[in-house]
């Protein structure tokens, strides 16, 4: 199963405020961290990670646009207080890791290296103000194919009562809390035989906001339909990268709210005839059937749409190099 080995070694650097910031990356062996009992991330969540992958493709191993991950790691330690990093060092030092653990990037097509980066307030104290020291660490995690048994819808639940994020809080950050604050919907949902949790927006329970790790997308009279970043949903690199690939390849595709009553409504009369995920774990999650309040609605027969399939098979094709890179996504590993 996914994120359960972890390779030989680990990125690994340290910030300390009063010695004037980050210490040089290192490669260690993956183990234990030193961390006491009071260290900050333990008590008040300072805790940011991030996600991407390593392909592997017959001119070598590359990585999908990872600029804008450190780009996004920023982001999220701004906004709970943490210390940013130079991007070109970290793409650099994840590169020189990458080197080292080549082998366990697996080879089959639909198969990777995950990589989570994860910054953490390693400084003890108890007190409610930011900590002065924290730990960034990259660990690797080989991943097998998303779909198992092929390309295939999930059923996913909308969630009425638990909310995830509101406007003004960390929603927009990939920061632990939030998935925190996700699981006990998760897990009520996951008894219920769903795979996923969709998030409706924390005022008025009422508009999409996104999936358990990805963002949604409907397709409603051809057009693809997201929700726009508002601020409590985190801006995926998957979504924007499907954003840019519709514009290439004229499939209409536009930002708005879009409500739940809609979303039934077109299930109902024909117009949505496509729902999917998206995000970098799966790429794109086709969605078969959502469940609300008590009832359940069948998208597109629970079968796979074609924008759905399009679009899949062309960012993975960029991905692991049967197509060409058009937009300048990726970078190699040399
Ligand atoms: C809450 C959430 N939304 C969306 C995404 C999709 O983002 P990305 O496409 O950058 O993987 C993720 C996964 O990283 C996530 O955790």
């Amino acid at each position: 199963g996914f994120g359960q080995i972890f390779t030989d070694h680990i990125l690994y650097m340290e910030f300390d405020r009063a010695k004037g910031g980050w210490g040089p990356a290192e490669i260690r062996p993956y183990g234990l961290l030193n961390l006491e009992p009071g260290s900050a991330c333990l008590h008040y969540g300072q805790i940011v990670w991030d996600g991407l992958k390593c392909y592997r493709s017959e001119d070598g191993l590359r990585l999908f646009r990872p600029r804008e991950n450190f780009k996004r790691l920023n982001y999220s330690a701004r906004r709970m207080c943490m210390p940013e990093v130079d991007v070109e060092y970290m793409l650099a030092a994840l590169k020189e890791l990458l080197k080292v653990e080549a082998r366990w990037v697996p080879k089959t097509l639909g198969t990777s290296l995950y990589i989570r980066p994860c910054m953490l307030a390693s400084e003890p104290f108890l007190g409610l103000h930011k900590a002065n020291r924290y730990i960034l660490f990259i660990m690797l995690s080989p991943s097998g194919p998303y779909f198992k048994e092929g390309f295939k819808p999930v059923k996913i639940l909308v969630e009425d009562k638990y909310v995830r994020a509101a406007i003004g809080g960390t929603g927009e950050a990939k920061t632990a809390g939030n998935y925190a604050a996700s699981l006990k919907s998760t897990d009520e949902a996951m008894e219920k035989g769903f795979s996923q949790t969709l998030w409706l927006d924390a005022c008025e329970r009422k508009y999409i906001e996104e999936v358990g790790a990805m963002n949604m997308a409907f397709v409603i009279n051809g057009e693809v339909v997201t929700p726009p970043l508002n601020g409590s949903i985190l801006a995926g690199i998957t979504r924007k990268s499907i954003l840019e690939i519709c514009k290439h390849l004229n499939i209409p595709a536009v930002e708005r709210k879009i409500s739940i009553g809609e979303v039934i409504k077109g299930i109902q009369n024909g117009n949505l005839t496509e729902a999917f995920g998206m995000g970098t774990a799966a790429i794109i999650a086709p969605v078969g059937s959502i469940y609300y309040k008590e009832n359940n609605y069948t998208i597109n027969n629970f079968e796979v749409g074609p924008i759905a399939t399009q679009l899949y098979q062309e960012l993975t094709g960029i991905q692991y190099g049967s197509k060409p890179d058009i937009f300048g996504w990726i970078e190699k590993v040399e």
